[in-house]
């Protein structure tokens, strides 16, 4: 029997990790399957996961709106899920305990850095947003050693919260934070990630246009088959700057959860391309 494995979240139906993954494992020879589960929002989430470990499942990809939930769950945390707050991979050990992790930061590291080729060392970012999506990334985000960051935040002082949070993690970085209305007197940035919740609303954000760089990016965490209303903001106001949506992220991040369970890792350029296409 193949190893099995499923990504679980409320919706679920229209998750792309089952392809991914099918991709992923046909790629590196890996005989498993991988399912995708919908674990009911308003249910309990222990339960329902000791049920899938007790039929054999030998890992999992956590998504919306399950992330904190299986958090409190794992009985060992890595430490980048402890400071994300949030797991999005879990690991069943052969005694049936669960360790967590949190790929979604390095997902977007390597997305940015690798696949679209754009470093972020010593640029000057900008993170939209401060709610779980954004807590999860910060530390690989710091780790690659920008020069600047700050944290927009509609709610200001969530945006603050977050900034004193990582404060330690912030060497050799300008790390701060403020509201979204206060974008006005910053400086341009070399890259902007949007992680708040409105693309998903479909709003876009109402963002001063002096604010991207010719040469920087601006890179929505959500993806979909046309461009987000944040990555149509960019266009409008910045067209020579690099755009570049969430497939990658989820991609890559997907890449960094196969290999911690199976210890190899898959090709994700070549995977999105296949997504991508699937889209
Ligand atoms: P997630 O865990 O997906 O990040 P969340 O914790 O609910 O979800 O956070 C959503 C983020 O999107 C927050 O930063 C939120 O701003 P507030 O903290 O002010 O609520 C932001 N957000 C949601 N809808 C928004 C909108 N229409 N305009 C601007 N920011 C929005």
């Amino acid at each position: 029997m193949p190893d099995c494995y499923a990504v679980v979240g409320d919706p679920i139906a229209h998750s792309k990790s089952p392809l991914i993954h099918r991709l992923f494992a046909e790629q590196t020879g890996q005989d498993m399957v991988y399912e995708a589960i919908r674990i009911d929002r308003a249910a309990p989430f222990a339960p329902a996961m000791g049920a899938l470990v007790q039929q054999g499942y030998r890992g999992f990809n956590v998504t919306v709106p399950h992330k904190l939930a299986a958090h409190e769950l794992a009985d060992t945390l890595a430490p980048r899920a402890r400071r994300a707050g949030a797991v999005n991979t879990l690991m069943v050990n052969a005694d049936g305990t669960l360790t967590g992790d949190n790929t979604d930061g390095v997902g977007l590291v390597q997305d940015i850095t690798e696949l679209a080729d754009f470093p972020v060392a010593d640029r000057r970012l900008l993170i939209l947003g401060a709610g779980g999506a954004v807590q999860g990334v910060l530390e690989p985000l710091l780790a690659q050693g920008p020069v600047a960051l700050h944290i927009a935040n509609r709610t200001a002082d969530k945006a603050q919260r977050l900034a004193e949070a990582f404060s330690d993690l912030a060497a050799g970085t300008h790390l701060t934070a403020g509201g979204l209305d206060e974008l006005e007197r910053l400086d341009t940035f070399d890259v902007i990630i949007n992680g708040t919740a409105a693309s998903l609303q479909g709003e876009a954000l109402d963002l001063p246009a002096h604010l991207l760089a010719p040469d920087g990016l601006a890179y929505d965490m959500m993806y979909g088959k046309v461009p987000t209303p944040f990555l149509r903001w960019a266009e409008r106001v910045q067209p020579a700057a690099a755009r570049r949506d969430g497939l990658g992220m989820l991609v890559c991040q997907a890449a960094a959860a196969f290999e911690i369970w199976r210890g190899v890792r898959p090709d994700a350029a070549t995977t999105l391309e296949q997504v991508r296409q699937q889209l």
